[in-house]
């Protein structure tokens, strides 16, 4: 099994260029299946997730390219809407399918993710949603089966904000009959990005990046071509690490105004933060100042940056909490830390965070995703080797990262 290897006490400096949102291509690939046609997308992460959904929708017979940074689509010869379990338990994000199928053939048969490292993560919003437009939907065999005729405009009020729930049923709304009005809509950029897709596609959605969104459905969309947005969360992951390495990094085709929850608070901590014309330059400080931080959703701090903001207050001078409202069980970095030497005690939901003056490398393994960047972070500023293993969940969120922080000199490879 292939792990990192860091040798860690590099200042990191110079440019890194940040690749296109994994959140935002997912749901914009599964918009896809609204219309035939070919679709074209552009700043396409180059990631293992992607890759699995493209092998979700092959599997229903839709044609898709994935070449350099970019998908063309074709779901014109779509045979089965089905995404199967075997695919679907590996990558939660699957059930964006649910939405456009059912909207665009009447029926799908999705299976239930599963259980998760960082909570349980039930879809009853998303379900709710096309229960309420009109759709007939059942729990089979550990599949949701969903038919309806033609899905029909409704009044959505989620008590949770949910970010795949608002893409899946605003994508499902596109194609309803009547106005669909989606109350407590997720708010994240991402979610904002599926909108500018689906008007492209000549869907009719008002109120994108509020907590209202308003869809008036149409009798057909058409293709788009549509370029991804940048990840915010791999753009902050960089931001800390040369803020936890005291280095200075100028971090190029990103989106700062996307980030000012956790830009706001890496500058309370002491590093000089100094956004441009799509870049931010992060200058490190020696003395981290403690900063507590609370998850909540867009434009809250991201729960997505919780993990790598606690490797950044491991080395603090001083106590921070650092509260996780949005997940159950995303602390699972913090056994890993602590390995480290860091001084971390969880409190319910919330971490309390004793900086320590060093950390010293160690054999540490991967959880999630996040968790994974926490733990890199951690080693590039860490004494010694650390030996990160796992990291096949890396995979599935960051392009390259070890390339990308070896070129600002960070001594990392993968064995
Ligand atoms: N929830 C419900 N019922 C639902 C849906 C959600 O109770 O039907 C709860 C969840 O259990 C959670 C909260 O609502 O406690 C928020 O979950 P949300 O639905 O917003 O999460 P998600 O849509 O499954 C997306 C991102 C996650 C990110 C979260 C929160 C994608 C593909 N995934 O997940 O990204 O953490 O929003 O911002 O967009 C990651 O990239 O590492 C990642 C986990």
């Amino acid at each position: 099994m292939k792990s990192i290897i860091i040798n860690g006490g590099k200042k990191l400096e110079g440019e890194v260029t940040i690749s296109g949102a994994k959140n935002a291509a997912l749901p914009i690939i599964t918009a896809s299946l609204l219309c035939e046609g070919e679709h074209r997308i552009a700043n396409v992460p180059s990631l293992v997730d992607v890759k699995t959904l493209a092998r979700i929708l092959r599997n229903m017979g839709v044609d898709i390219e994935l070449t350099d940074h970019a998908a063309v689509l074709d779901s014109s010869r779509l045979a089965s809407p089905e995404a199967p379990y075997d695919l679907v338990r590996t990558m939660r994000a699957s059930v964006l399918v649910l939405g456009p199928l059912v909207a665009r053939f009447g029926k799908a048969r999705v299976s239930l993710p599963g259980g998760c490292a960082i909570g349980a993560r039930p879809v009853n919003l998303h379900i709710m949603g096309l229960q309420k437009m009109g759709a007939v939907v059942d729990i089979e065999h550990g599949y949701v089966v969903a038919r309806a005729k033609r899905l029909k405009g409704a009044h959505i009020y989620f008590d949770i904000v949910t970010v795949t729930g608002t893409e899946n049923l605003m994508m499902a709304a596109t194609l309803a009959e009547g106005e669909t009005i989606l109350e407590n809509a997720a708010r994240e950029p991402e979610v904002v990005d599926l909108a500018h897709a689906l008007v492209q596609m000549g869907a009719k959605i008002e109120g994108a990046g509020t907590d209202v969104i308003r869809i008036t459905g149409v009798e057909t969309l058409k293709p788009m071509n549509y370029r991804v947005l940048p990840d915010r969360i791999e753009t902050g992951t960089f931001v800390i690490a040369a803020a936890i390495t005291g280095g200075a990094v100028t971090i190029r085709d990103c989106n700062a105004g996307h980030l000012d929850a956790l830009l706001t608070k890496v500058s309370e901590t002491g590093a000089e933060i100094r956004p441009g014309n799509g870049t931010i330059t992060v200058r490190g400080n020696r003395d981290i100042r403690p900063v507590d931080v609370k998850t909540l959703p867009y434009p809250g701090f991201p729960t997505d940056m919780q993990a790598q903001f606690m490797s950044l207050m491991a080395l603090a001078g001083g106590t921070s909490v650092i509260n996780e409202t949005i997940f159950e069980n995303r602390f699972t970095h913090v056994a890993e830390l602590r390995r480290m030497g860091a001084n971390i005690v969880i409190e319910g939901r919330s971490a309390v965070v004793k900086g320590v003056a060093k950390l010293s490398g160690a054999p540490v393994m991967a959880t999630d995703l996040r968790a994974s960047a926490s733990l890199i972070l951690a080693g590039l500023a860490a004494e010694g080797q650390t030996e990160i293993s796992r990291i096949y969940h890396l995979d599935r969120g960051y392009e390259s990262i070890e390339e990308k922080l070896s070129a600002l000199g960070a001594d990392i490879k993968r064995v």
